[in-house]
């Protein structure tokens, strides 16, 4: 073969990835500021740079198969963050709300919000809502975690059970409670930036999940990595308390309710 031809046919190849991609995963995006301040730059640089790689990825996502893909963007606990960091994390998110409603139609995405977003601007949270209306019917998944928090997400669930006077909750019914209930468990959990922890994300939804952390910081993650992660994550065996060791996980199942 050619070399030229080789080299086109692995470019073709890396394009998307070519096993069984995970159906929802889920991302914690840290490691902006850390990659930010490596630069000399303003925490805020690294936020923008981190969203210029949110949609890269997605876009890989989609391209493999992935129908969800959950994101946290913003935590119950990020609001200890400096005003300036806080104000310059709402104005991206304001930028980010213009373009999906430019580019929702290409990317056949519906967009919903998790979380508690009351302490947003009024003009912020009219967004919100155009967002979610006007990409209702896509067939794409993406869960944007703001203000959230898996704590505050369980309260919120047992709340609206004793408020429908519900004794006895099974779990089911806090699942379907819960932020992520029309989207279900995600597959992996994955988390750049060094941490192994959950810092407070989807507490309840990761019972089952795959975790996988990369030391690399959020803006430098690549789909060559997520791939890497997705070939992983193809040869796993998801046992789910049971001892079948002959099941390779041959797709993705997610163990949550999906549409
Ligand atoms: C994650 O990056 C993004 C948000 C929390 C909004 P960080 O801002 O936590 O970056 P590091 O961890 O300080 O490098
Ligand atoms: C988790 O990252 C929250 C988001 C990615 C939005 P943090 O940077 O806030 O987590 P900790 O402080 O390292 O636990
Ligand atoms: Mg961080």
């Amino acid at each position: 073969m050619p070399d030229l031809f080789k080299f086109l046919k692995k470019k073709e190849k890396s394009s998307s990835f070519e096993g069984t991609a995970p159906k929802h995963v889920a991302f914690i995006l840290d490691g902006n500021g850390r990659w930010a301040q490596k630069r000399l730059l303003p925490r805020k640089a690294g936020h923008k740079a981190g969203a210029e790689t949110l949609e890269k990825i997605l876009t890989a996502c989609r391209e493999s198969g992935v129908r969800t893909a959950t994101v946290y963007a913003f935590s119950t606990e990020n609001w200890k963050r400096t005003d300036d960091e806080v104000a310059a994390l709402i104005s991206l998110l304001d930028v980010y709300l213009d373009t999906i409603l430019k580019r929702h139609e290409a990317e056949n995405t519906r967009v919903r919000f998790l979380g508690d977003n009351s302490p947003f601007p009024d003009e912020i949270r009219a967004k919100i809502k155009h967002v979610e209306d006007v990409t209702k019917e896509h067939f794409y998944n993406l869960n944007v975690c703001l203000n959230y928090g898996g704590r505050a997400e369980i309260c919120h669930a047992v709340n609206i059970l004793s408020e429908k006077g519900v004794k006895e909750a099974a779990e089911k019914d806090i699942s379907a409670e819960l932020y992520t209930a029309p989207t279900g468990d995600p597959d992996i959990i994955i988390r750049t930036g060094g941490e192994h922890r959950l810092s407070n994300f989807l507490l309840w939804q990761a019972s089952y999940a795959e975790l996988f952390f990369t030391d690399t910081l959020w803006p430098d993650f690549t789909k060559e990595e997520l791939f890497d992660i997705f070939a992983k994550f193809s040869k796993t065996n998801r046992r789910y308390g049971g001892y079948d060791d002959k099941t390779e996980n041959k797709g993705g199942i997610t163990s949550g309710v999906t549409e």
